[in-house]
C-alpha cells in the first residue's frame, strides 16, 4: 500500500492486493466454522442450493455496488453516504445506512472474536496431544468441558480482541498484504488435505449426498432466511466492510472482475470445508445439527486419528486464526476510520476504545455458552440472537439500501464511469441486478419469513 497524499486514504499497491485483502475479509469462520453448521441445522443440499443462488444472484451485485460506493467518496462509510447523498441530491437519511454498518459490524465482532477464541485455544489443545487417538466422546467432552468455563473463553476471547485491535491500531494494510497472500493458499492447501482424509472414510458419499442432494421439504421459512443472510455474512457485504476496503481501491481498476475472483475463492473455501467436515460427522454417528460446536467435535477426530496428523492439526488451527483475524480487522475497521477521521482521535485512542467497547459485549457471547445457558430472549440465547439479529436482518438491510441506493440513487453516469465494465451488456446485467432482482429477492425472503409468502 502507498500514500497518496491528494487523497483522504493510502492506498492498495496494486489490484492483486486489494483481492488479497478483500478476500481475508470474506474467506473467515463463516466459511469453515458457520457455513458447516448452518447446513447441518438446515438439512443440507436445499439450504445449500438457496445460498449459492443468494450469492450469485443477490451477493454479486451487492458486492460490486458495495465496493463501488466506497471507491467513488475514498472516506470511510459514514462519510461515504454523506458525500454520496449530496452528489445525488438524494435525502439526508441515507447518512444513517453508514451508521447501521458500524453498529453491526461491532456485534458481530463481539461474537466472531468469542469464536475464534475457540480456534486460539486448539491451537494448544493441538499442540499438547489432546486430540491424540481420541474418539469421538473423548473429543465431544473435550469441547463441553471447555466451552462450560467462562473463565477460558474469556482469556481466549480477550487474546484474539487484543491481537485485533493490535493489528488495526497499525494501520489495516500493514503485514496484512504479505500475511494473506501466505496463509489463504496455505489454509486452501489443507482443506485440500482434510477433503483427502474424508475420502477415505466410508461416510464420504453419505456426506456428499447430504450436502448436495436437494430435497426443499428439508427447508423452513427461518432456512431460507439464513441462507441468504449468509450469503452476506461470507462476502462481508452490508455493513461496510467491503466500503472501507473498496474506498483504498485505486481508480484504474476493474471493480467487477475483482469481486467475481474474490467471491468464487470464497464459495470454493465453504464448500470444501463442508465436504471435508459431514463425512466425519456421519462417520462418527455425530449429528449434523450439532450447532456451533460442529467443526470442533469433528475435525479433532480426524487429527487424533491420522498420520502427520499432530502437525496437521496445529497448522489449520492457526490457518483458521489467521483466517479469523483477516476478518474481524475488516468488522471494525469502518468504526475505527471514522473516530480517527471524523472524530479527531489517534488511531490508537480509536482502537482501544471501540475494543474494549467489543470486548465486553463479547462477554454476552461468553456466558451464553455457560452461566447464560439458559437466558433465553425470543427462544434464543444471547449468542443466537445477536447472530440473528446481524446476519439475518442487520446484512440484508443494510444490502437491500446499498443496493436501491447504487440502482435507483446514483446517477448512472456516475455507476457507468466508476464500473467500466468491459462490455456494455455486463453493465446493463448488473444493473438490473442491483435495481430489480436483488431488492426484490431480499423482500421476497422477509416476506416469506413472516409467512405473507
Ligand atoms: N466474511 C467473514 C467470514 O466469513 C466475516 C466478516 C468480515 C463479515 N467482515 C464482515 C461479515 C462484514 C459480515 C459483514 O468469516
Amino acid at each position: 500500500m502507498t500514500t497518496n497524499n491528494s487523497l483522504l486514504h493510502s492506498h492498495w499497491s496494486s489490484r492483486f492486493a486489494f483481492i488479497l485483502a478483500a478476500t481475508g475479509s470474506a474467506v473467515g469462520l463463516g466459511n469453515i466454522w458457520k457455513f458447516p453448521y448452518i447446513t447441518g441445522e438446515n438439512g443440507g443440499g436445499a439450504f445449500v442450493l438457496v445460498y449459492l443462488v443468494c450469492v450469485l444472484l443477490i451477493g454479486i451485485p451487492i458486492m460490486i455496488a458495495e465496493t463501488m460506493l466506497g471507491r467513488r467518496s475514498q472516506r470511510n462509510p459514514v462519510e461515504t453516504m454523506q458525500m454520496l447523498t449530496k452528489e445525488a441530491n438524494a435525502d439526508e437519511n441515507w447518512q444513517y445506512l453508514g451508521w447501521m454498518g458500524m453498529i453491526a459490524g461491532v456485534l458481530i465482532l463481539s461474537y466472531y472474536s468469542v469464536i475464534a477464541g475457540w480456534a486460539s485455544a486448539y491451537v494448544v489443545k493441538a499442540f499438547t496431544g489432546s486430540f491424540f487417538n481420541a474418539d469421538a466422546n473423548a473429543i465431544q467432552s473435550l469441547f463441553d468441558n471447555f466451552t462450560a468455563s467462562p473463565l477460558q473463553l474469556m482469556f481466549w476471547h480477550s487474546v484474539f480482541m487484543g491481537a485485533t485491535m493490535w493489528i488495526v491500531s497499525r494501520g489495516v494494510s500493514h503485514g496484512l498484504e504479505k500475511s494473506v497472500r501466505f496463509l489463504m493458499p496455505s489454509l486452501f492447501v489443507l482443506l485440500i488435505l482434510l477433503v483427502g482424509y474424508a475420502m477415505t472414510t466410508n461416510s464420504y458419499q453419505r456426506g456428499l449426498h447430504f450436502m448436495f442432494n436437494v430435497d426443499f421439504s428439508t427447508l423452513t421459512r427461518n432456512s431460507v432466511l439464513t441462507a441468504m443472510g449468509h450469503a452476506f455474512f461470507t462476502l462481508s457485504l452490508g455493513m461496510g466492510s467491503i466500503m472501507v476496503y473498496g474506498a483504498y481501491l485505486p481508480k484504474d481498476i476493474s471493480i467487477s472482475k475483482t469481486t467475481y475472483l474474490v467471491a468464487a475463492a470464497d464459495t470454493i473455501v465453504a464448500l470444501l470445508a463442508g465436504i471435508a467436515i459431514f463425512p466425519l460427522v456421519f462417520e462418527h454417528n455425530l449429528h449434523p445439527a450439532s450447532g456451533p460446536g460442529l467443526i470442533f467435535q469433528t475435525l479433532p477426530i480426524a487429527f487424533g486419528n491420522m498420520t502427520g496428523g499432530w502437525l496437521m492439526g496445529i497448522l489449520f488451527f492457526v490457518l483458521l486464526v489467521f483466517a479469523a483475524l483477516s476478518s474481524s480487522i475488516s468488522l471494525i475497521e469502518p468504526l475505527v476510520a471514522w473516530l480517527v477521521e471524523n472524530k479527531n482521535f489517534t488511531r490508537e485512542k480509536a482502537c482501544i476504545w471501540s475494543g474494549l467497547g467489543t470486548w465486553f459485549l463479547g462477554l454476552g457471547t461468553v456466558f451464553s455458552f455457560n452461566i447464560w445457558k439458559d437466558v433465553h430472549f425470543f427462544e434464543r440465547t444471547i449468542f443466537q440472537l445477536l447472530d440473528y439479529i446481524t446476519a439475518n436482518l442487520m446484512l440484508p438491510i443494510g444490502g437491500f439500501c446499498i443496493a436501491v441506493f447504487a440502482g435507483w440513487i446514483m446517477h448512472r453516469d456516475h455507476t457507468q464511469s466508476e464500473l467500466q465494465m468491459p462490455c456494455k451488456p455486463s453493465y446493463e446485467l448488473w444493473r438490473i441486478l442491483v435495481r430489480y432482482v436483488a431488492p426484490a429477492s431480499i423482500f421476497l425472503v422477509f416476506l416469506h419469513v413472516i409467512g405473507v409468502l
